[in-house]
């Protein structure tokens, strides 16, 4: 069974944040301090996540992406890869982590055959991604990413591009994949938690295109997997590609494969509204399976034509409350 929405996309894609908490403070993604997190109660529990991937399997959905704030931080997050890994369900299973916590669980992720890791990198230079996480990770990661490599992952580094801040780093980036068969990926940064931002503010998709373009001028675009919300490219001689996502200029939605669910149960059918409905409340008035799976189908129908849309529809205005790391990116 395939999942439509209202125009006529196919929805196969579940993204899940299991915390809220991270032990990172990248300043785009989280305030210094005076966070206030979920208290445990108010988030789905590994046995509710497990049932509602078995009832989106059963409609159609394929690949799962757990994210968070940071997964590994949350108690036996090791257990929910196991109970989704034993669903048989899903043709992959993908993380995303910023990797000071995910070393020692490389066994067991390769156990269970999960291949695909994305990291959150920012900078390559220590001093710089101290700055931007607020916190003295930088070795910690680069041992992950480093181990991650040797052991053959599927790996993409995820940075997002600030103005005044990393644009530096792009280069440096690049160049890591010119020695290593990873993924880089830039992303423009969206005006979420750190504070409202204008336009003009923002380092577009376009202006990373070209100072990439402009030291690698063999840079070309090759083609796109099915709902992938990056353009990405390979350079001449390179071990690695480099990808480029307009998650502020939002150009992908035509393709979008995506349901986002929070990491208190919110259903997001786009990364831009605001949280939909509590699949957590509906779930824990006793409903049936049946139930629940009617109520993906109607929310599914809900999913707005792109993130415009989406935004606009939205009681709160972006910026002010919501952080990624109670979305999941
Ligand atoms: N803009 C763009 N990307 C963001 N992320 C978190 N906050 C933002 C933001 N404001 C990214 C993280 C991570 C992914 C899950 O989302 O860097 O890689
Ligand atoms: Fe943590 Fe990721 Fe947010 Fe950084 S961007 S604070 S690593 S959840």
């Amino acid at each position: 069974m395939q999942l439509k929405d209202s125009f006529d996309r196919t929805i196969d894609y579940v993204r899940i944040a299991v915390t809220d908490r991270c032990n990172l403070r990248c300043f785009y993604c989280m305030p210094m301090e005076g966070i206030t997190y979920e208290p445990k109660a108010h988030l789905l529990t590994y046995e509710e996540i497990t049932r509602l991937l078995s009832v989106l399997g059963n409609i159609g959905f394929r690949k799962v992406r757990f994210t968070g704030g940071e997964p590994f931080l949350r108690k036996d997050f090791v257990k929910l890869l196991e109970s989704t890994h034993g669903l048989n369900m899903y043709d992959s299973i993908h993380i995303t982590s910023n990797g000071t916590l995910l070393t020692k669980h490389i066994p067991k992720l390769k156990e269970l055959g999960i291949k695909n890791i994305n990291l959150s990198i920012d900078s390559l230079d220590e001093a710089r991604f101290k700055k931007i996480t607020r916190r003295n990770d930088f070795a910690k990661v680069i041992h992950a990413l480093n181990s991650l490599i040797d052991e053959g992952f599927n790996l993409k580094i995820n940075a997002v591009v600030m103005f005044g801040i990393n644009t530096q780093d792009i280069l440096p980036l690049v160049q890591f994949a010119q020695t290593h068969p990873v993924n880089i990926r830039f992303i423009e940064e969206m005006p979420f938690n750190g504070g409202y931002k204008e336009n003009d503010q923002i380092f577009k998709a376009d202006d990373i295109y070209r100072v990439i373009k402009k030291e690698y001028p063999s840079l070309s675009t090759r083609p796109g997997l099915h709902g992938e919300t990056a353009t990405n490219y390979t350079i001449n001689g390179f071990k690695g590609d480099i990808g480029i996502i307009p998650a502020f200029s939002r150009t992908f939605c035509n393709t979008c494969n995506r349901l986002r669910i929070t990491a208190k149960g919110e259903i997001k059918t786009c990364l831009y509204d605001g949280g939909i409905f509590s699949i957590r409340d509906f779930m824990r008035s006793g409903v049936s399976d049946e139930q629940l799976t009617a109520k993906f189908v109607e929310l599914i129908k809900l999913k707005p034509k792109n993130g415009f849309e989406a935004e606009k529809h939205r009681e709160n205005s972006l910026g002010r409350e919501e952080s990624m790391s109670s979305i999941g990116g």
